[in-house]
């Protein structure tokens, strides 16, 4: 039994007796007991009270193929291949990229209520507890070679800004090359991977991580300042399958168009959104650091760094920026 069979029972939030569990699934008793503590391990709060049952406080907000699609505008649902909605995978990047492995993945989006190893940029890792967050990896084929794909990064933010808009929370910012922030702290990240060939046809598995609803002890392991949709939510916050439909619209068309268009048409959009423009930052290479002032970005979203000897461009990769002290 997955756990995912228990678990919609249980998603209400409301109590359900040991036997009423038994009873709607057709097993034993024990065997809903050994699908609870599944549960929990997967760092899901079980409330067991005598007399009355067992409940998930608060309920949790599971994913689901049909309300994502449902909610899907027209082009969206044109561009997406495949949907699929996993229960826990090492990380949807990883798993984007077996699947290009194995042939033709592009328009696959990948989906998870939890990542056991995901990833985040310069080999950090991305918390991924279950059914709280989401982490979504979307499948896309260029065929102008790596070099073209410069600005994507940049794009996509553009893309989670305009569908956390588009599901009434308050504005957020973009920090370059790819964090979405919320008054300095990181509300979601992109990371994008590569395969094929460096100078013509490639895949790129989009990865775009969001928290949602993230638990007080899950975020022991982020080093930085952090925030979720549910702490930023003036009017009530989306769920997890609305933000994502929302995600899909905003991204989907914004991928297909890069190939003809690239960065320069959303640059405007992006340096609105911009958290840094006009302040002192440093920005770490891996060869040196770099201070400057942050003078928004150029047409293929380089970074433009006001230096002592004059603006530079800085492209991303490898590179972290951080507001000078
Ligand atoms: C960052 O470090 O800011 C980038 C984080 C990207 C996390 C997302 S979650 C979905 C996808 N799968 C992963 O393993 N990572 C990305």
């Amino acid at each position: 039994m997955p756990s995912t069979v228990l678990l919609p029972l249980l998603a209400q939030g409301e109590f359900c007796s040991g036997q009423a569990l038994a009873d709607a699934l057709g097993v034993s008793r024990t065997a809903v007991w050994k699908q609870l503590n599944k549960l929990s391990e997967l760092g899901l709060e079980i409330e067991s009270v005598k007399g009355r049952g067992y409940r998930i406080p608060g309920g949790i907000d599971l994913l689901d193929q049909a309300a994502v699609t449902d909610s899907l505008g027209a082009q969206a649902c044109a561009l997406m291949r495949t949907l699929d909605i996993l229960d826990t995978v090492d990380s949807t990047n990883a798993e984007a990229m077996r699947r290009i492995e194995l042939g033709d993945a592009a328009g696959r989006v990948i989906t998870a209520e939890q990542q056991s190893a995901g990833r985040g940029r310069r080999g950090r890792q991305w918390v991924s507890p279950y059914a709280r967050n989401l982490y979504v990896s979307v499948v896309w084929q260029y065929h102008q070679g790596a070099a073209a794909l410069e600005g994507l990064s940049l794009a996509v933010g553009v893309a989670v800004a305009r569908a956390l808009a588009d599901c009434g929370l308050p504005p957020v910012q973009l920090k370059w090359p790819n964090d979405v922030l919320f008054n300095g702290a990181k509300l979601g990240g992109i990371l994008l991977e590569m395969t094929g060939d460096a100078s013509g046809v490639c895949q790129v598995v989009v990865g775009v991580g969001l928290n949602v609803r993230m638990p007080q002890g899950a975020a022991t392991g982020i080093d930085q300042a952090w925030t979720d949709v549910h702490s930023i939510a003036t009017d009530g916050a989306p769920s997890r399958n609305t933000l994502l439909a929302a995600l899909l619209d905003n991204l989907l068309p914004l991928l297909a168009e890069f190939e003809t268009n690239g960065f320069a048409p959303l640059r405007d959009a992006w340096q609105k959104l911009d958290a840094f423009s006009g302040e002192r930052v440093v920005v770490h290479t891996p060869g040196r650091d770099l201070a400057g002032i942050a003078r928004g970005v150029d047409e293929r979203g380089a970074l433009q760094l006001e230096t002592t000897t004059g603006v530079q461009p800085v492209f991303g990769g490898e590179v972290s920026l951080r507001r000078a002290v």
